[in-house]
């Protein structure tokens, strides 16, 4: 016997509906917004990664599935979509189209992680993102596309946390008052935030650890060491979201655990916060695509679970209609009914209506509860008299009503 792995799971039947719901809601959005949809391969080479994510990054640092394949390449599962979608940017001219270039995406994403409720190895992402536009109106934009999914969904209780970090001209300033004051508070630290010390002070900020919460909270924040033009672009921003009636908070701790953020960070949590239940997370990355080769290039999107964006609908006591079963289940009694039964499927779905024959003889009264487990509307009984007399009867599962009626009348009566 075996399980799934540690961290996955299988989207069970039952399951489908949801999955069908959010991705059905979110090409919706999209399209709404003017986003196109792009898919990309599953793995990529180990390096656009570790240059493109970040090599002080957790993910980079512990979290990648990455193998040598038989050509001796180093391949790693995709462990987020936003360096890929800017691999196929340059790969593919993009640069060359008018710009912003804006896609969307639905991708499993790979990630070693401790696994708990809403957390896998193994989770689905829904992203976005704007290439090529600097200007706050397209973060707006991307946060209210994120505000639109959610309401679409029918998920209520939601907050939006904003933050902006800054970009590498205020940046250093920044880190510097951030290490002076943690240096005063070392003894406090948790292990990883002691690392976390030599390596990238701003993720101090973000660890979940009481001790370091406490810490955090008084520490420099980063809206006090902007520049000029990145306090601009974060008071746009605030004037844009404003303008669109999107309620926000400003978080001052909050810094995201990707090293090629910039200026605008956000975030949406359900309304019960707990650190592993962020459905939406997102943020400006205007260094990325020059990391990976590209010139300079500006860019913003967000990341979204499929897994949390269900346990919240579930969880909200939100019913999303159940995927359609076909419409008709045939019955027969006798081998001659048979013949027929199958022939009448057969005709039936040419003419687009879904129809089910038992596939091995059984009692109509089995046949029919099958029908009704199936949750099929319709049935046709076929027996060894309506063959001779070349008719069928047409039952409503629901009323238990029958009529006999000819098979060249069923596509239009069941239609
Ligand atoms: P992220 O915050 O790492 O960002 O992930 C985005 C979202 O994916 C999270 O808010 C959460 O809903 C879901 N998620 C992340 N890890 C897990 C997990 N282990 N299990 C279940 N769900 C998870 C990114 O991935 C960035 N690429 C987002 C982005 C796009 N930034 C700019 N553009």
């Amino acid at each position: 016997m075996y399980n799934s792995p540690r961290g996955t799971t299988d989207i069970l039947p039952a399951d489908q509906a949801y999955w069908r719901y959010v991705e059905q809601k979110a090409a919706r959005v999209c399209q709404l917004f003017g986003y196109q949809r792009i898919d990309l391969p599953i793995f990529e080479d180990t390096g656009l990664f570790i240059k493109g994510t970040g090599e002080t990054t957790d993910i980079v640092q512990k979290e990648m599935y990455t193998f040598q394949d038989l050509g001796d390449n180093s391949l790693t599962l995709k462990p987020e979509g936003t360096p890929s979608v800017c691999r196929a940017y340059l790969e593919h001219g993009m640069q060359n189209l008018p710009q912003p270039v804006k896609l969307y995406y639905f991708s499993p994403i790979f990630r070693y992680e401790r696994p708990q409720a809403g957390r896998y190895r193994q989770h689905h992402q829904f992203g976005i993102e704007a290439l090529g536009e600097a200007d706050a109106a397209i973060d707006a934009e991307v946060i209210n596309l994120a505000w639109q999914f959610l309401g679409s969904l029918g998920i209520k209780r939601f907050n939006l946390f904003i933050n902006s970090i800054g970009c590498p001209q205020c940046r250093p300033t920044y880190h510097k008052a951030l290490r002076e004051y943690y240096a005063g508070h070392v003894e406090k630290l948790c292990a990883d935030c002691k690392v976390r010390l030599e390596r990238n002070v701003l993720r101090l900020l973000d660890c979940k650890q009481p001790g370091c919460q406490a810490v955090a909270a008084e520490a420099p924040k980063s809206i006090d060491y902007l520049c000029l033009e990145c306090d601009e672009h974060f008071q746009k921003l605030k004037n844009y979201l404003g303008l669109v009636g999107i309620p926000f908070t400003v978080n001052t701790q909050l810094v995201r655990g990707l090293d090629y953020y910039a200026r605008t960070v956000f975030e949406i949590q359900p309304e019960e916060e707990k650190s592993q239940s962020t459905l939406i997370g997102g943020g400006r990355y205007d260094g990325l695509i020059e990391t990976i080769g590209g010139k300079p290039t500006p860019g913003i999107g967000f990341g979204c679970g499929f897994e949390r964006i269900i346990l919240n609908l579930k969880k909200e006591g939100i019913v999303v209609a159940p995927v359609p079963s076909p419409q008709v289940f045939i019955a027969f009694l006798g081998d001659n009914a048979r013949t027929e039964a199958i022939k009448l499927a057969s005709s039936l779905r040419n003419a687009d209506i879904g129809a089910v024959v038992t596939t091995s003889p059984k009692s109509l009264k089995a046949q029919l509860r099958q029908a009704n487990n199936l949750g099929i509307p319709k049935a046709v009984i076929i027996g060894e008299d309506e063959v001779k007399a070349g008719v069928v009867v047409l039952r409503d599962m629901a009323t238990s009503q029958q009529s006999t009626v000819k098979p060249a009348d069923l596509p239009g009566l069941l239609r």
